[in-house]
C-alpha cells in the first residue's frame, strides 16, 4: 500500500503557520494533520476552523482534521466550508454513522479515531459504514511529544484483517502519536499506511530527509 506521511501542524510555530505548510509539501508530505482540541475533550485548547481557512490557500495538500472535541457534529459544518478535506471524529465522543451521513454531506473524507484504551472493536462499525480512513490513537490525546504505546500494534494488526475480512484491504489506516524513524517500520508491517508525525518532524534539522525516512 502508498504510505502516506501526514506531519501535524500542532508542533509548530502558529505565527508562521502559512509557510510551514508550504515547506511541508515541498518536503514531501501527502497530508497536513490539524490537531483540534477544545478543552474539554481533552483539556488544552489548540485551534478551530478558522485556522484552517488560514491554512488552506497556502497548500495544495489535504487538510486531515483530527476534532478532538465534545459534540463534533456542531462543527462539521464549518470545518467542511473552511477547507477541510477528511474529517476525523472520535467515537468517544459521537455515534459515528450519524456523523458520517452528515460529513458526506459536504463531501469531505470521513474518519473515526479512537483513544489507546478505546477496544478496537469499537471502530468496526465505523468500517462498515463507509469510513474513508481510521485512525488508531498511539499516545493519549491532547499533547505532543508523547511515548509511542507499543499495545497499539496489536490493534492495528486486528483492524488491517477486520478490513480485509470486510472486502476493504485498501482502507486507509492512520496512526497518531510517538511516531519516530525507530519505531515507524513495525506501525507500517503492523498494516498502516497513514503516519502523523509531529515532533519527529518539526524537531528533526532536515525535514525532507526526514519525511523521506518516515516511509519506512
Ligand atoms: C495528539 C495529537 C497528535 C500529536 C502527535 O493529541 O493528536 O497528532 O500532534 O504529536 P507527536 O508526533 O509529537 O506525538
Ligand atoms: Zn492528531
Amino acid at each position: 500500500m502508498e504510505i502516506k506521511i501526514a506531519p501535524s501542524i500542532l508542533a509548530s510555530d502558529f505565527a508562521r503557520v502559512g509557510e510551514t505548510v508550504k515547506k511541508l509539501e515541498e518536503c514531501g508530505a501527502d497530508l497536513i494533520h490539524c490537531d483540534v482540541m477544545d478543552g474539554n475533550f481533552v483539556p488544552p485548547i489548540t485551534f478551530g476552523a478558522q485556522m484552517v481557512k488560514t491554512i488552506r490557500p497556502h497548500t495544495n495538500l489535504p487538510l486531515d482534521c483530527h476534532l478532538m472535541v465534545l459534540h463534533p457534529e456542531t462543527h462539521i459544518e464549518d470545518f467542511a466550508r473552511a477547507g477541510a478535506d477528511n474529517i476525523t471524529v472520535h467515537a468517544e465522543a459521537c455515534d459515528i454513522p450519524a456523523l458520517f451521513q452528515k460529513i458526506a454531506t459536504y463531501s469531505v473524507k470521513k474518519a473515526a479515531v479512537i483513544n489507546p484504551e478505546t477496544a478496537v472493536e469499537k471502530v468496526f462499525p465505523a468500517v462498515e459504514a463507509g469510513a474513508d480512513m481510521i485512525l488508531l490513537m498511539s499516545v493519549h490525546p491532547g499533547w505532543g511529544g508523547q511515548k509511542f504505546i507499543p499495545e497499539t500494534l496489536k490493534k492495528i494488526e486486528l483492524l488491517r484483517d477486520f478490513c480485509i475480512r470486510c472486502g476493504k484491504a485498501e482502507l486507509d489506516i492512520e496512526v497518531d502519536g510517538g511516531i519516530t524513524e525507530e519505531n515507524v517500520k513495525d506501525v507500517i508491517s503492523a498494516g498502516a499506511n497513514v503516519i502523523v508525525a509531529g515532533s519527529t518532524v518539526f524537531k528533526s534539522k532536515d525535514m525532507a530527509e526526514t519525511i523521506r525516512r518516515l516511509r519506512g
